[in-house]
């Protein structure tokens, strides 16, 4: 599907409340990808058992919705954003929501990454990876990372990043 408008994303980490059950963060995932799936969102969740990381894209109206939403869940605290901006294409195009459960090393590795550029790959000069390809390479590894939620085939293949064809 093309994209009739600039992609808008957004990143935050955030941390679970204390007293909020493990089965209530499943629910919300579930809740989340059903309104993403409504509203043309793609988003990548990790959390791994204490922080959230999230990057979610989509129409400008609509991200900025959900980001709305989030911000005002009372299941998550300290939030706080990494980076926001505009993309060419999604980056994520076949998840409406890819719950990732994994490791508190994965998620800061994510968290602590190059957040600077939203869109494009880290130039092969350098050989460094962004924040985006660290996540890219979590949600589509078969490693340690499990997905909870099944990812929705949400678009179709024409902007879909090379990485993501190897996706379950
Ligand atoms: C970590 C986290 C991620 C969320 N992601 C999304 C999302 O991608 N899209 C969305 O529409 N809502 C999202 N939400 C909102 C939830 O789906 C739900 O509406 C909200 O958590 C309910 O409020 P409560 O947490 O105060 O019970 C998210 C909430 C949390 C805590």
């Amino acid at each position: 599907m093309r994209e009739d408008m600039a992609v808008q994303a957004i990143a935050y980490i955030s941390q679970l409340v204390e007293d909020v059950p493990a089965q209530r963060v499943d629910q919300i995932a579930a809740e989340a990808e059903s309104s993403n799936l409504l509203f043309g969102i793609t988003s990548i969740l990790l959390f791994d058992g204490k922080s959230f990381l999230q990057y979610l894209e989509g129409p400008e109206r609509e991200v900025k919705k959900a980001y709305a939403k989030i911000l005002k869940s009372t299941s998550h605290n300290e939030i706080v954003e990494l980076k926001r901006g505009r993309v060419g294409v999604r980056r994520f195009p076949d998840w409406a929501l890819r719950f990732l459960r994994v490791g508190e090393q994965e998620l800061h590795h994510a968290a602590t990454g190059d957040w600077t550029g939203l869109a494009r790959r880290r130039a092969a000069d350098t050989g460094a990876t962004t924040a985006i390809d660290r996540l890219a390479k979590l949600a589509t590894a078969e490693g340690p990372a499990e997905a909870v939620v099944a990812g929705v085939l949400y678009f179709g293949a024409q902007d879909r990043p090379s990485e993501a064809e190897s996706a379950p």
